[in-house]
């Protein structure tokens, strides 16, 4: 809850005190005979969602005698605060499903010894309805896209809760928001298998992502059995801002070098607000590095027998805002080699080289020893055949035995020949 008092009101008056208080002290501490009256007419009027406005007036009895007076205001509910302030009205933004209430009194703005008026106070009651008819776990998120009109960006919201546990079944529940000055109701339901509002989605909003205020969240609701408690929540931007991802992330390999650069996400901060974290996952490894950097490029010294994925993501650094989450990574670009894929190519060379090592060994056997003739030792039926053939018409014609002999080894030398051919 934050109620704002008048700075600029007090800043000139405790000049101009200055200058009276030391001759008046005297005075107002030998007489203490003068009594502060309250404040009167105390009001607390609604005046938005989630936003009140205290007024009052200054007691009309009261006398003044030169003396400084200012009020003292006191937050009882729905959580306590206390503040000072020389003006008679003052705002404050704080859920009021709880109900509200405080108290003020009239005291010396300058003498804080000296006694304070009474207090009056005022309240407004919890608007009706049981607690278990409210909504619950209601989360928000907002979100920044790039934009057309007037505005160069949008922020989008989007809000999720529970129906209420005591709810009835007809209940229907409606979402507001304020942002500012600006309240607006949702117009894109989601809704659960009884019909029931559960979700809500603005597409663009007044909300000004990069803005101080705090964005309030309405949530109230009809049945016709049972009056709904409305709820109330009040959101720090900072905390609830999705982050988009970094843009355009390119990778390039120079060398042993990793080059990695992006732009800042779409965003409604300036590029010096980014901080950065870049992820490289060594495939081959599986091993991760998550470099930190503030600016948009990255490089990291690589082997270049690894496949890489390469992601970024972004936040908004504390420089500009208080330090909100991480966006998502953005999606995985994929450098370098890929580790498998060598090593097929290596085990296939290897297998040949093997089989081709083995094969010559056998060979260098076959020579040495004439394992081939052993092992299949010439067919004498084809010699008996050819002697027949080359024979009978020589032992008919010339009937010579040295002539037999010489064709028989031909054939045997020849036919050896072609075997041992026929092996590579
Ligand atoms: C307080 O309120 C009453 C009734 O509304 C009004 O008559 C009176 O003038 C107010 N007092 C002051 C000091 O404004
Ligand atoms: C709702 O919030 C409560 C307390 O914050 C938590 O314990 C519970 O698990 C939440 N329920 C769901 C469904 O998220
Ligand atoms: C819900 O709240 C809005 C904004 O204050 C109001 O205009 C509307 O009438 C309320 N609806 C119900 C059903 O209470």
């Amino acid at each position: 809850m934050t109620c704002t008092q008048d700075v600029t009101m007090m800043a000139a008056a405790l000049l101009i005190l200055w200058g009276i208080t030391v001759t008046l002290q005297a005075d107002l501490l030998a007489d203490k005979k003068f009594l502060l009256l309250p404040p009167v007419n105390f009001t607390i009027k609604i005046t938005g969602l989630a936003q009140v406005l205290l007024h009052w007036e200054p007691n009309p009895h009261q006398e003044q005698r030169n003396a400084i007076l200012g009020y003292a205001v006191r937050i009882n509910a729905p959580e306590e605060d206390d503040y000072e302030t020389r003006d008679t009205e003052s705002q404050c933004v704080t859920v009021l499903h709880k109900g509200f209430s405080a108290s003020v009194q009239t005291i010396y703005w300058d003498e804080h010894s000296l006694p304070a008026s009474s207090w009056v106070s005022a309240e407004l009651k919890d608007p009706p309805g049981s607690p278990g008819t409210s909504i619950l776990n209601l989360t928000c998120i907002t979100n920044t896209i790039a934009k057309m009109h007037l505005r160069p960006f949008e922020v989008s919201l989007h809000c999720t809760w529970l129906v209420g546990l005591d709810a009835p079944e007809d209940t229907q529940y409606f979402l507001y928001y304020r942002y500012g000055s600006w309240t607006e109701e949702c117009q894109e339901y989601s809704q659960d298998i009884l019909k029931r509002n559960i979700a809500c989605w603005f597409p663009r909003t007044s909300i000004d992502s990069t803005g101080l205020q705090r964005l309030v969240v309405h949530v109230n609701g009809s049945s016709r059995h049972a009056t709904i408690k409305p709820y109330d929540q009040i959101f720090h931007l900072h905390a609830i801002d999705e982050v988009n991802p970094p843009m355009n992330v390119t990778a390039e390999i120079k060398g042993t070098s990793l080059c990695i650069q992006w732009e800042k996400p779409v965003s409604g901060f300036p590029t010096h607000c980014f901080n950065y974290e870049v992820k490289i996952h060594n495939t081959r490894k599986s091993s991760v590095l998550i470099g930190a950097i503030k600016t948009n490029s990255f490089i990291s010294i690589i082997d270049d027998i690894s496949k890489y994925s390469v992601q970024v993501r972004a936040a908004v650094s504390a420089a500009c805002r208080k330090n909100g989450q991480w966006s998502k990574w953005s999606q995985p670009i994929y450098m370098g080699n890929d580790g498998l894929k060598i090593a097929i190519e290596w085990f296939i060379i290897l297998l040949m080289a093997a089989i081709v090592f083995i094969l010559l060994i056998l060979l260098l056997i076959c020579r040495t020893c004439h394992l081939w003739t052993k092992l299949f030792p010439p067919v004498p039926a084809p010699k008996n055949n050819l002697q027949e053939l080359f024979v009978s018409p020589n032992s008919e014609k010339a009937g010579s035995n040295e002539t037999e002999v010489e064709v028989i080894s031909f054939v045997e030398e020849h036919g050896f020949e072609i075997l041992e051919d026929s092996v590579f």
